[in-house]
């Protein structure tokens, strides 16, 4: 071999180390920027959990801070979590982790709290109920969520013992006030009779009796409804529901203001078919029209008209007394029915503005509804209730 020849043996042999080393290199290279991106990748993914982490803590938080009991529970009824208020109620101990699987049945043994999540895993909707639990009165509402399509329902327990209780001993307070409030006023009444049998008496000493009777009325009045109110929402009172003809209750009612409306210089009219009939309690149902219609006779002024109409809608009765009056503005229709309400002073004529809550009352209690709405001819006021029917 020449020397030429050795050379260019040694050039190739150098050339091919060479292209060996740079192939290598390049791969070398391929592969650390492969393993960049996965470790830019896992980094985004622990930032991620990092985040939920912080997020599902907050929550939790949440749960923990709240004075309600709130579970979690999936498809199957079983409870992937649940807060403070809850383990101590279904008492888990704190800490202590409830029993892998264990349904919401195993943790309350309440059939009808169980039920609640039944209901809302089919309806897709929220459910509200009241429920008794340890002798505890608990107001529960259920939730639904789909997380991946996975549906979770979200359950929370207040406890309204409280406040049922608070309730209680108001309208227990309110009847005990009212009622003893009558002997008094009886006897004011008493006083102020003999006192005008005196014939001593000067005019003006009449024209003050009779102020002193006016406000006798009203305070015995007062008295009389706080009671009635009491009575209608402590349920005491007893509803007897009998199927009754509408017209027969309107023209009961109406009876006793033909006298005053008369007096007042306005006219009642009553549009009522003697076919329908309503399922109700007739004398609970007259003082309702009795309070519209003392409203409708004290907030129109003289030459207006009162008209007392029934007709059936749907499956009820619908009743509604419209008159030609000062009207009730579009802000205050719900707020007329709220205990002690009354209007401006232009539109107060001398009430203590519990007429409508009785009278709310009294429509619910019979499953019905009452509202305010505007009359078909404004101006005026137009009241209207439903009550059911002996077929429904
Ligand atoms: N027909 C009506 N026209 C105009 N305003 C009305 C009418 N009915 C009710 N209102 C308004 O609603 C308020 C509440 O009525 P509600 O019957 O409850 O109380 P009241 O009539 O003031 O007092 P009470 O009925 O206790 O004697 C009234 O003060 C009045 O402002
Ligand atoms: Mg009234």
């Amino acid at each position: 071999m020449t020397l030429l020849q050795f050379a260019i043996v040694l050039l190739l042999g150098a050339i091919a180390v060479l292209l060996g080393v740079f192939i290598g290199y390049q791969a070398a290279q391929g592969r650390l920027r492969d393993l960049r991106a996965r470790n830019a990748q896992l980094a985004a993914q622990l930032q991620l959990c990092e985040e939920a982490e912080v997020r599902a803590e907050a929550l939790e938080a949440l749960g923990e801070a709240s004075y309600n009991a709130l579970l979690l529970l999936d498809e199957l009824h079983r409870v992937v979590h649940l807060n403070a208020v809850a383990r101590r109620l279904f008492t888990v101990e704190k800490g202590s982790d409830i029993a892998p699987g264990s349904t919401l049945l195993a943790l309350t043994r309440h059939h009808e709290i169980d039920d609640l999540v039944t209901e809302t895993l089919e309806s897709g909707e929220d459910v509200e109920s009241q429920v008794m639990f340890d002798d505890q009165v608990f107001r529960v509402r259920s939730h639904l969520v789909r997380t991946d399509g996975e549906p979770l329902v979200g359950l929370a327990l207040q406890d309204i013992s409280e406040l049922q209780r608070l309730g209680r001993a108001r309208r227990d307070m309110v009847a005990n006030v009212s009622h003893e409030l009558r002997t008094p006023i009886t006897s004011l009444r008493l006083l102020a009779d003999t006192l005008k049998r005196d014939e001593r008496l000067a005019e003006h000493g009449l024209w003050l009796l009779d102020k002193i009777d006016d406000e006798i009325d009203t305070l015995e009045q007062i008295a009389q409804e706080l009671l009635d109110l009491a009575t209608i929402e402590s349920g005491r009172a007893e509803f007897i529901l009998k199927p009754v003809p509408a017209a027969e209750i309107i023209e009961r009612a109406v009876q006793h203001f033909t006298e005053q409306a008369r007096r007042n210089g306005l006219e009642i009219e009553v549009q009522a078919p003697p076919d329908l009939i309503a399922m109700a309690d007739a004398q609970q149902v007259e003082r309702v029209l009795g309070n519209l219609l003392h409203n409708a006779i004290k907030f129109t002024p003289e030459g207006g008209r009162i008209t007392i109409q029934v007709e059936r809608a749907n499956d009820k009765l619908q009743f509604s007394v419209t008159d030609t009056g000062v009207g009730i503005p579009h802000d205050e229709r719900s707020r007329v029915f709220e205990r002690f309400y009354r209007g401006d002073r232009a539109r107060r004529g001398g009430g203590t503005g519990l007429g409508l809550a009785i009278a709310k009352h009294i429509v619910q209690l019979h499953g019905g509804t009452i509202w305010a709405e505007e009359p078909p001819n404004p101006p005026g006021a137009r009241l209207v209730f439903t009550l059911p029917t002996p077929e429904e």
